[in-house]
């Protein structure tokens, strides 16, 4: 059996990193400005896509970003990604922003969102990922999520192409 061929559970390839929102992240209201949330959720989505196929990925969709709270300049940022979901050579990524006060130790999930990203091999080609094997009933439950946007995602592209 290949590399490519043995499945990988989501805890795996799940990355968890922490930014410090500075004066320079935030918009005129003194909140984070959502572009640079996106930045940083774009990143460690591609670092989980990347560390489940170990190839090139290129981001391939931003599908939903929820922006559910502002994020304040100071805040800590914890941003949590996984795969939830793979195709052939796409992975749908999940990733969840919480904002934590590093002082009161308050902690609010501001924001989520769901990536696809797609595996290149060396010609720039979509190419076959391992496939995913969710283990706990989170990761399954968020699977099935996942498979029923996955589904309506490519028909919607079939029908606006
Ligand atoms: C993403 C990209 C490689 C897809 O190439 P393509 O020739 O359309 O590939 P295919 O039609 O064979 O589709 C490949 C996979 O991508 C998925 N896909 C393609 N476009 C998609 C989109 N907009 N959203 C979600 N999935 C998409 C397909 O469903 C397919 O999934 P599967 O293999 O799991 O079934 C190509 O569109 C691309 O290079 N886009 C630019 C990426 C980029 O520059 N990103 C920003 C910086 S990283």
């Amino acid at each position: 059996m290949t590399e490519n061929q043995k499945g990988k559970s989501p805890k795996e390839s799940a990355v968890e990193t922490r930014y410090l929102v500075m004066p320079q992240q935030a918009n005129p209201h003194g909140t984070a400005f959502g572009g640079a949330i996106v930045a940083w959720i774009d990143m460690v989505a591609a670092l989980a896509a990347q560390r489940h196929c170990g190839k090139e990925v290129v981001t391939a969709g931003i599908d939903s970003i929820i922006f559910k709270e502002p994020i304040h300049i100071g805040d800590q940022v914890l941003l949590k990604a996984a795969v939830n979901y793979v195709g052939r050579s796409s992975m749908e990524v999940g990733v969840q922003v919480t904002r934590e006060d590093p002082y009161g130790g308050n902690k609010v999930i501001a924001t989520a969102a769901h990536l696809t990203f797609v595996a290149l091999d060396e010609n720039k080609k979509p190419t076959a990922v391992p496939p995913i094997v969710p283990q706990t009933d989170a990761e399954k439950k968020r699977y099935e999520n996942a498979e029923i946007r996955v589904k309506a995602r490519k028909e919607l592209l079939k029908k606006i192409s």
